[in-house]
């Protein structure tokens, strides 16, 4: 049998190749006008950043992390011997810890260095059940400003995400903006302590996950999806009832900011996300209609924690992520087709096998002077080499026949106006150019 593409995985076809860069570069312009720049990180990391940044307790570490094992390292597991912790390795689930780690090993924010503003376009791994809408391999692109608490970054940065959207053709009536606080260091331990002790009293009506969430990190309960706890968790206590001074008024500056840029948000204090680092601002973006139960097409918040829980400075930031491929269901559903991804300018027909050669030559000076060219591989006859020029959409045709080359000449084809015209084999560049301007 044919080997099939992984589980939960699939193949950008080249036209849905095209459309993925040009989704990219549309969100490289618009969050360029933010003075964000590009980061390449690794796809692999060692696993304990993963353990150390989202947080062990979370689904996406705890049950949906790939290994990635090297050979040898696969032999001593098997044989029962300890492979070093700088060995063990893990496919990135997310880009934010891989990109703090990259500014604490590479000191991208000195101290009194002003913020470093980051972005990152590529796949992401974790190992969920597939469904419409959730896959193994995914892609995110996403933000990170590392170096300022001040909530003009996250609010800006949320503006920013809502006018990408838009960019690509989702409209704001079609998206809802969920934002809430997480607390901080200070507040959140006393909040962590009082919705433990409400677990606690409704223990009998927890599902089996959200009793070991209970001690682990009962903020977790919030996320659990079992209909007993969602139940249970309508009425636990709400963090913004127990938010600090400093956090309140961040929150309260974040909100103020979104609505003087007329940009609405719906406040939910369930909303804690399914990544243990964020601290004050979380928020979420969901398509209300097309795509299904898994609506979240972007979401984000603050993590002034993390830099120092992955053994950097304390450095505060704050970022997003939007899934591309959750935008692409929802745009596919509202009608968008992928554009075909290429359109040759010029391809080169051969009459005989004899004058292949000389269409070699001419197709290689039409590339090197920046023409999408295009010849015959397969000998093929001159009508099908006129099919297939028509497949891929050439807007001329140069037809290289034995007795006009003979005279040092070529036959070039405009392919909407049907013009022919002879002109000298030198000049067919000149000539194809000409055509095209
Ligand atoms: P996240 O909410 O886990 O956040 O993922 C962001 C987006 O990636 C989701 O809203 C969704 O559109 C998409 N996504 C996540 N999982 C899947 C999946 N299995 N299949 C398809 N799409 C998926 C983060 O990853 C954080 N790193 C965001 C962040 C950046 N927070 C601060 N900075």
């Amino acid at each position: 049998m044919a080997i099939r593409c992984p589980e939960g995985c699939r193949d950008l076809l080249p036209d849905e190749a095209a459309y993925w860069e040009r989704f990219a570069s549309i969100a490289r312009d618009v969050f360029s006008k933010y003075e964000y720049v590009s980061i390449y990180t690794p796809m692999i990391e060692q696993t304990e950043l993963f353990v150390r940044g989202i947080g062990e307790a979370t689904d996406v570490v705890s049950k949906e992390m790939f290994a990635a094992i090297s050979g040898k390292n696969m032999e001593k597991l098997l044989e029962g011997e300890k492979i070093r912790s700088k060995s063990r390795l893990s496919l990135r689930p997310e880009g934010t810890a891989g990109v703090v780690r990259a500014i604490v090993q590479h000191d991208l924010v000195p101290d009194g260095a002003p913020p470093v503003k980051l972005m990152y376009a590529g796949p992401m791994f974790r190992a969920e059940r597939p469904q419409h809408g959730r896959q193994r391999q995914f892609n995110q692109i996403g933000v990170e400003c590392l170096g300022s608490a001040d909530p003009t970054v996250d609010a800006e940065a949320i503006i920013m995400l809502m006018a990408f959207y838009e960019r690509i053709g989702i409209e704001s009536s079609m998206m809802r903006l969920l934002i809430n606080s997480m607390g901080c260091g200070k507040c959140r331990p006393a909040y962590r302590e009082l919705v433990h002790d409400y677990l606690s009293q409704n223990v009998d009506s927890l599902c089996d996950a959200c009793k070991v969430r209970m001690e682990a990190n009962p903020l977790r309960a919030f996320d659990c999806k079992e209909d007993g706890c969602k139940q249970v968790m309508s009425d636990a206590p709400k963090i913004t009832d127990h938010l600090c001074e400093e956090c309140s008024q961040h929150y309260a500056k974040v909100k103020g900011l979104l609505s003087s840029q007329g940009i609405e948000f719906v406040e939910d204090p369930a909303l804690v996300r399914g990544l243990d680092y964020y601290t004050r601002t979380v928020f979420e973006v969901q398509a209300t209609q097309g795509i299904g139960a898994q609506d979240a097409i972007g979401g984000g918040g603050r993590y002034d924690d993390l830099s120092k829980e992955i053994g950097g400075r304390s450095m505060p930031g704050f970022g997003f992520a939007l899934g591309y491929d959750r935008c692409m269901l929802y745009l596919r559903e509202k009608g968008m087709e992928f554009e075909p991804a290429k359109r040759c300018d010029v391809f080169v027909a051969s009459v005989n096998d004899e004058v292949r050669d000389s269409a070699f030559e001419l197709v290689q000076m039409c590339r090197y002077s920046d023409l999408r060219a295009e010849m015959d591989h397969q000998s093929r006859s001159l009508k099908s080499q006129f099919k297939l020029a028509d497949k891929l959409d050439a807007r001329v045709v140069v037809i290289l026949g034995p007795d006009e080359l003979a005279r040092g000449e070529v036959k070039v084809r405009d392919m909407e106006s049907h013009e022919e015209s002879l002109v000298d084999k030198n000049e067919a560049v000149a000539a194809i150019l000409d055509v095209l301007r």
